[in-house]
C-alpha cells in the first residue's frame, strides 16, 4: 500500500523509532513538528563549517529552522529529526524530497538512468558533529528504506549528490546499499557523486524478527 505525505503525517508513530548506539543516550527518530523550530535552530547553528559544507541548508538560524517547519505538510518534503533522550536536543535531520528537478533528471540521463517522481525520491542525512561516526546513521537506515517504500518508491537517490571528498558519507551510503552512478562539478569547481539505492520490494530483512529454524 502506498501512502501520501498527509497520510504519513496523520500517524507519526508509524515513523517513530528509538535507537541506541554504543551505550550513549537513546535517540528517538520521529517526524519534524512545528514545535521543533527552536531546537532545530540550535542544531543548525551548531553545525561545524565542514558539516555545513557537506550538508548545505538555506540558512543556519531560527528563520531557516522556521522555514523547514513551515514546509511541513505543504510541499513535497518529509523531514524526520533525531531527538536525544531525555535532553530533547535535536542531533540529526533526515530529509526526503518527492520532487525531482530538471537538473537531477538530466544528470541521471547522462548516466543512462531514467529517474521519475513515481519511482524515485531524494534523500539527505545530517547529524550533529558529535553524533557522526557512531553508527547512528546506519541504525536509522532501516527506517529510511521504510519511508521510501511507504511512499511507493523503488529507488532512493542522494539529494544534491555527495561531495567526492566526503569519505565518511560515501562509506555510509555504500554500506547501506547505495552505489555511485555518475559524477558532476559543483559551482565551486569541486567534484560530487550521484549515488542510488535500489529498494527490494520486501521490508528490510534486518528489521524483521528472526526466522525460526526448528520447524
Ligand atoms: C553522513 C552521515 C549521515 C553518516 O552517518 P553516521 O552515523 O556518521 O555513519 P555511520 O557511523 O553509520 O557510518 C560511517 C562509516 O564511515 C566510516 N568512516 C568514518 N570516517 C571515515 C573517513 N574519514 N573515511 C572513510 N570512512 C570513514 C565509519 O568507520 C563507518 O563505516 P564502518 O561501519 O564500515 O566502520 C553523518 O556522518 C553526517 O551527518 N555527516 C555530516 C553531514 C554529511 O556529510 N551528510 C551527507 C551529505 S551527502
Amino acid at each position: 500500500m502506498v501512502f501520501t505525505l498527509t497520510q504519513i503525517a496523520e500517524v507519526p508513530s508509524r515513523l517513530t523509532r528509538r535507537l541506541n548506539a554504543h551505550g550513549g543516550p537513546d535517540v528517538v527518530i520521529r517526524p519534524l513538528v512545528h514545535a521543533d523550530s527552536g531546537q532545530l535552530a540550535q542544531f543548525l547553528a551548531a553545525l561545524s563549517a565542514e558539516t555545513s559544507r557537506f550538508s548545505t541548508f538555506d540558512g543556519y538560524d531560527l528563520a531557516a529552522a522556521q522555514d523547514l517547519c513551515d514546509a511541513i505538510g505543504r510541499y513535497d518534503k518529509l523531514r524526520l529529526v533525531l531527538e536525544e533522550v531525555p535532553s530533547g536536543r535535536i542531533v540529526g535531520l533526515l530529509e526526503f524530497s518527492l520532487a525531482l528537478t530538471a537538473t537531477d533528471i538530466a544528470r541521471y540521463q547522462d548516466a543512462g538512468i531514467r529517474i521519475t517522481e513515481t519511482t524515485d525520491c531524494r534523500f539527505g542525512a545530517t547529524l550533529a558533529d558529535d553524533y557522526q561516526g557512531r553508527g547512528i546513521g546506519t541504525l536509522a537506515f532501516p527506517l529510511v528504506r521504510e519511508v521510501a517504500r511507504l511512499l511507493g518508491k523503488s529507488r532512493i537517490i542522494l539529494w544534491g549528490g555527495v561531495r567526492a571528498d566526503n569519505f565518511r558519507a560515501i562509506r555510509y551510503y555504500e554500506k547501506n546499499g547505495f552505489h555511485a552512478v555518475g559524477h558532476f562539478t559543483e559551482a565551486d569547481g569541486s567534484l560530487s557523486l550521484d549515488m542510488m539505492l535500489h529498494l527490494s520490494p520486501e521490508p528490510d530483512a534486518r528489521s524483521l524478527p528472526a526466522r525460526r529454524t526448528d520447524s
